[in-house]
């Protein structure tokens, strides 16, 4: 299937002036931490790492300075990717700091809507609205489940990040 492109803030991406991305979930210890080091892990890869800044954060205050998830790590780690974050909420300087925003599902984008300066710009975004099989656009809530759900988490976002740094490439000026 023929990916769709989605329309997200484009810009020159220089070493000097790198592209900011943040992704967001609730707790910020399962699927944002799997964003952030599954795109890390593709840039570094790609030999990129200059070129983007990665970051995650969560909604709520609750799991605040926890790293990820076990059994997110332990899905990443056989995948060989490591997750490196430690929670923190978002705040809405995040929503203009980056020039991406990256939502996990529908609920923590309306949250971000909700805290957004009335200047902002329109840069936030749905993990799944770069996912070639998006269903309901919501990655889904792994917390309560087992590692199955995990791992569909990880394959989920594997190919909306992968989608989502294509998009991006061609805007790289070296
Ligand atoms: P996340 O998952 O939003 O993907 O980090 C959750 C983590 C914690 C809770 C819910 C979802 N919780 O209820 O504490």
């Amino acid at each position: 299937m023929k990916n769709k492109t989605i329309s997200i803030p484009l810009r020159e991406i220089t070493e000097e002036n790198p592209y900011k991305m943040v992704f967001v979930c609730l707790g910020n210890i399962c699927r944002s931490p799997t964003g952030e080091g599954i795109m890390q892990h593709l840039v570094n890869e790609q030999g990129l790492q200059n070129y983007f800044e990665i970051d995650s954060a969560g909604t709520s205050a609750w799991h605040s300075g926890q790293p990820a998830n076990s059994k997110s790590s332990q899905v990443a780690s056989s995948h060989g990717v490591a997750l490196l974050s430690r929670a923190r909420q978002v705040v809405s300087a995040d929503l203009e700091y980056f020039d991406l925003v990256i939502a996990m599902d529908k609920i923590n984008k309306s949250d971000l809507e909700s805290i957004q300066p009335y200047h902002a710009k329109n840069n936030i975004v749905l993990m799944r609205d770069f996912d070639s099989n998006p269903e309901d656009g919501n990655v889904p809530d792994p917390y309560y489940g087992g590692l199955a759900g995990f791992e569909n988490v990880f394959q989920i976002v594997k190919r909306s990040c992968e989608n989502l740094l294509n998009q991006l490439k061609p805007q790289i000026k070296k």
